[in-house]
């Protein structure tokens, strides 16, 4: 195991993880200059930063592009690279496209999905590369899975989490994403598992670190703010005005 990931390793059960999407060279570089743990050039970039209605129109091509400017960037955080939709469908497949984002500057990868990824997650593991999980709502098949609704919230649905958590952890990941997901169900799944868990709308306090899109961080993406997000600036209004005040003296040139 490489030190940067050792050292996210080490931090379970002594103090919270951070993580942070970055999709660019410049919000890269800023984020780890401020100290974030891991960078996670997400899929979410398709929405962020190419216009796409949602993740499941991202290419392997588009984040081979952003992960080679993050990676240019970033000097201490982890960075881990997306896996995009159809680019992990067999344990083959999933291992070359680990390699190719590797390749270009990842630390780790992530990919979604728990028991039934158990099988790709291993291959990429047993391959030396690590792996972050990602278990309860699943972006990348939100459409199939009901739409963007809390998961874990009948017992069957909070089982089938625990057994999700259990298969990625049996794969060799160092850390899983816990996504959309009850509050109490997401405590007890990282009570009971052994790697670092990573909530995002799964409460605060709940699991050992958090990620964050950093759009909805830095309100830089104004046209929608997921509900759970807790904005610290307000980006695009800041924007706004120096474009405006830009105008403003290209049109009354003194
Ligand atoms: O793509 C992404 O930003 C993600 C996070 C929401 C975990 O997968």
């Amino acid at each position: 195991m490489n030190s940067k990931i050792a050292a996210i390793v080490a931090c379970k059960g002594k103090r919270p993880v951070s993580e942070l999407t970055a999709y660019d060279y410049p919000t890269a570089r800023l984020v780890d200059e401020a100290g974030v743990d891991m960078i996670l050039v997400g899929d979410s970039l398709g929405m962020m930063m190419l216009g796409f209605p949602d993740t499941t129109h991202v290419t392997l091509a588009h984040m081979l592009h952003h992960v080679e400017a993050v990676a240019r960037a970033v000097k201490n955080a982890v960075v881990i690279a997306d896996m995009p939709i159809h680019t992990y469908d067999t344990p083959e497949q999933a291992l070359a496209t680990a390699k190719a984002l590797m390749a270009v500057g990842a630390d780790a990868v992530k990919l979604e999905g728990g028991a039934a990824m158990e099988e790709q997650i291993r291959t990429i593991t047993q391959a030396g590369i690590p792996v972050q999980g990602h278990i309860g709502l699943l972006p990348q098949k939100v459409k199939e899975d009901g739409g963007y609704r809390m998961r874990g919230k009948t017992d069957e649905e909070a089982v089938a989490l625990m057994r999700d958590m259990e298969a990625v952890v049996r794969a060799g990941a160092f850390s899983v994403v816990i996504e959309c997901t009850k509050h109490s169900v997401a405590a007890e799944i990282t009570h009971a598992c052994p790697i670092i868990t990573i909530g995002i709308g799964a409460g605060r306090g709940t699991c050992d670190g958090e990620v964050a899109v950093f759009h909805d961080l830095v309100g830089a993406y104004p046209w929608f703010t997921p509900s759970f997000a807790r904005p610290k600036a307000d980006i695009s209004t800041e924007i706004t005005q120096a474009v405006k005040k830009y105008i403003a003296e290209v049109e009354r040139p003194q």
